[in-house]
């Protein structure tokens, strides 16, 4: 855990708003050096709060969002008009609020069959990674309350997968299929932030932080955790297992 980096802020809002700051931060600092920035969102609802903030005035100005390509993580098969989207959820709060060229805007069609969904979206990944390594800018993950992180549930053959950047994914417990980008992947990521919020979720994150390693119970362990890569962005409600830890 020593390699890590974590924030810990007082609430959910708090949280939302330090998330905001280290988006904004990323972001300048790679068009600085780069001209353009690629930013991987993160699906649930944790990061609605965050995305609210940025679409707000105080962080609006501060972003050169036409330099900016967003991706997702991973998407739930479903058309975009769906209440479950993760692309219509980004939408609704940040997106159609700021001034990225659709053009920039990567989503993951929920809407095909899963394999030809996958596989539309790695080969756009591919097109746009072309001439460059392969590794978004940032990635923003969740943590769900089985340790699974995008679409990487525990005990599916996705955690196997070491090939592909994307793959579709049968998940028993929801019956249905989702869209993932595969861990190696994700590990490819210049800088890899968690955003993770609530008591509700204390209980895994000291797990998948403590816990000796096994992945295909605890897949968010696939994440490079050793790295100063990856940084966590918590709440106390969230931190309050592993506050004596970080
Ligand atoms: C998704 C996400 C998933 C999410 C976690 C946490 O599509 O649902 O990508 O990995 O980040 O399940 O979800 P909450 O933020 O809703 O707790």
């Amino acid at each position: 855990m020593k390699e890590m980096v974590f924030n810990i802020y007082a609430d959910a809002e708090a949280l939302s708003e330090g998330a905001a700051d280290f988006f904004s931060q990323k972001v300048r600092e790679t068009i600085e050096d780069k001209g353009h920035c690629s930013i991987c969102l993160s699906g649930g609802s944790t990061p609605k709060a965050m995305f609210e903030h940025l679409a707000s005035a105080s962080f609006f100005s501060q972003i050169a969002w036409e330099s900016i390509h967003i991706f997702w993580g991973d998407e739930r098969c479903v058309p975009f008009d769906s209440p479950d989207s993760n692309a219509r959820m980004a939408f609704e709060t940040l997106l159609d609020h700021v001034p990225i060229p659709a053009e920039q805007i990567h989503t993951i069609h929920g809407e095909l069959e899963p394999s030809l969904a996958a596989q539309t979206y790695e080969e756009d990944l591919k097109r746009f990674f072309q001439g460059k390594s392969p590794a978004f800018d940032l990635i923003f993950l969740g943590l769900g309350g089985d340790g699974h992180t995008a679409s990487l549930f525990p005990y599916t053959p996705i955690l196997d997968e070491d090939e592909r950047w994307v793959k579709e994914v049968y998940v028993d417990k929801l019956n249905t299929h989702r869209i993932s980008l595969t861990a190696p992947f994700i590990n490819r990521s210049d800088a890899i932030a968690f955003l993770v919020s609530g008591e509700q979720k204390a209980a895994i994150l000291h797990e998948v932080l403590t816990a000796p390693v096994d992945t295909p119970r605890l897949p968010a362990q696939l994440i490079t955790t050793g790295s100063k890569r990856v940084r966590w962005l918590l709440d106390e409600a969230a931190a309050q297992k592993i506050k004596g830890l970080v």
